[in-house]
């Protein structure tokens, strides 16, 4: 008989009843050290005060209201996403699939304002994740989110990841965007050099294509900078966000230069509870706390730490542990056996952690954890590696 709960995925027998920063805890008392961190979402802890203040404070007011009226809680934290980035504007959502599906409508209605509707091609990477949506399986093309879905949505043409001679072959005058993580997530933690994110920029200047950023999971302070572009000094033209925004609340948003943004005018694009007040309210406390110097400088000393400690942990079990990548608390230990098994002995060790593509294992930590609680974090991988590798 099919569970209640719709099969679609291989859950672990887990449960959490509570959280506390970067522990989560089940019912019976036993805490968790959370490396996953509900997927790069939980950016300020379980349970973060501040947050639940937020949203208490909010909650006790008016939850929805509908975009038929004025949301202060949506403008603000508008006004926060575009004081701090390259963005004109602002539309929020709340999921990064939606994100991702407004990204691709604002990029065809951009080219059809301009009187050139057949400007469809998006270039992407192999790996690429943008979400379920049937747009977003288009965009990656993965076989396994594909298969049994189609006719796909025209329109998107996946190079392999990283591939710059083949990029410069595929885009042209005729090219719509470029769409791509700064750093793929789903895809293995592999990140793109800062050469190459400027190669990519210049690429788009020069024929006119759109430059998308999907920064879901790799934004919100997780490399060190607000967003991971910034490390390349570049700028795109649309960018999506989500994931650590709303701290673990549903909220993602798409950011866009006011160009990019031209053909989105009213009756265009629209969401029922997207920029809801519960969920801004929440996502301008989030963008306070981490928008800060002292935030991301502390989220770097943090990395240097954590990398440092990684480095070793591969050094010591070099038949589990490959190498470390990714760029501040988005961290991924290529491994030699199946990060599966890895996570599975991390459960043991009482551990969170998260597989990815590529043999990879995604640490991503909430982005205030301790140096103690990095230190345990390490001690921990290194028990799971232990009952790997016997060493
Ligand atoms: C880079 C990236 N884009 C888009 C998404 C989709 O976001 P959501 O699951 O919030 O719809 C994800 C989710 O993992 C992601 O990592």
């Amino acid at each position: 008989m099919i569970p209640h709960v719709l099969p679609t995925y291989n859950r672990a027998d887990l449960a959490f009843e509570k959280g506390e920063g970067a522990w989560a805890i089940t019912a019976d008392g036993t805490r968790y050290l959370d490396l996953g961190a509900g997927i790069a979402v939980n950016a300020l802890g379980h349970a973060n005060p501040q947050l639940v203040e937020a949203l208490t404070d909010q909650a006790g007011k008016i939850w929805h209201v509908s975009n038929l009226y004025q949301i202060p809680q949506q403008e603000r934290l508008a006004s926060l996403l575009v004081e701090h980035t390259f963005a004109d504007t602002v539309f929020i959502t709340n999921s990064g699939t939606e994100a991702a599906e407004l990204s691709i409508k604002m990029v065809r209605k951009f080219w059809a304002e301009a009187g050139d509707p057949d400007r469809i091609e998006i270039l992407t990477f192999e790996g690429a994740f943008h979400g379920r949506s049937t747009g977003a399986i288009a965009a990656s093309g993965s076989e396994k989110m594909v298969k049994g879905f189609g006719p796909l949505m025209p329109g998107f043409r996946q190079l392999p990841w990283g591939d710059m001679e083949a990029l410069k072959a595929a885009i042209s005058d005729r090219t719509a965007a470029v769409m791509l993580e700064p750093i793929q997530g789903e895809g293995g933690i592999r990140p793109l050099s800062d050469d190459d994110m400027r190669l990519i920029r210049q690429l788009c200047d020069q024929t006119g294509a759109l430059l998308v950023l999907d920064e879901v999971q790799a934004g919100m302070g997780r490399t060190g900078r607000l967003f991971a572009h910034e490390w390349s000094g570049i700028r795109p033209d649309i960018m999506m966000v989500a994931k650590g925004i709303g701290g673990g609340f549903p909220l993602g948003a798409v950011l866009a230069t006011e160009k990019a943004a031209s053909g989105m005018v009213a009756g265009s694009h629209g969401s029922t509870y997207g920029g809801n007040p519960l969920a801004c309210a929440v996502g301008a406390k989030v963008m306070e706390i981490i928008a800060t110097p002292e935030f991301l400088a502390e989220v770097n000393r943090k990395a240097g730490l954590f990398r440092q400690k990684l480095e070793a942990l591969v050094a010591a079990h070099p038949e589990v542990y490959e190498s470390v990548r990714g760029q501040g608390l988005m961290l991924g230990l290529r491994t030699h056996v199946a990060p599966a098994d890895v996570v599975k002995a991390g459960y043991a060790e009482h551990l969170l952690t998260v597989p990815a593509a590529d043999s990879t294992l995604r640490l991503l930590p909430p982005l205030n954890i301790s140096d103690d609680e990095i230190t345990e974090a390490v001690a921990r991988l290194d028990r799971a590696a232990s009952r790997i590798d016997g060493q």
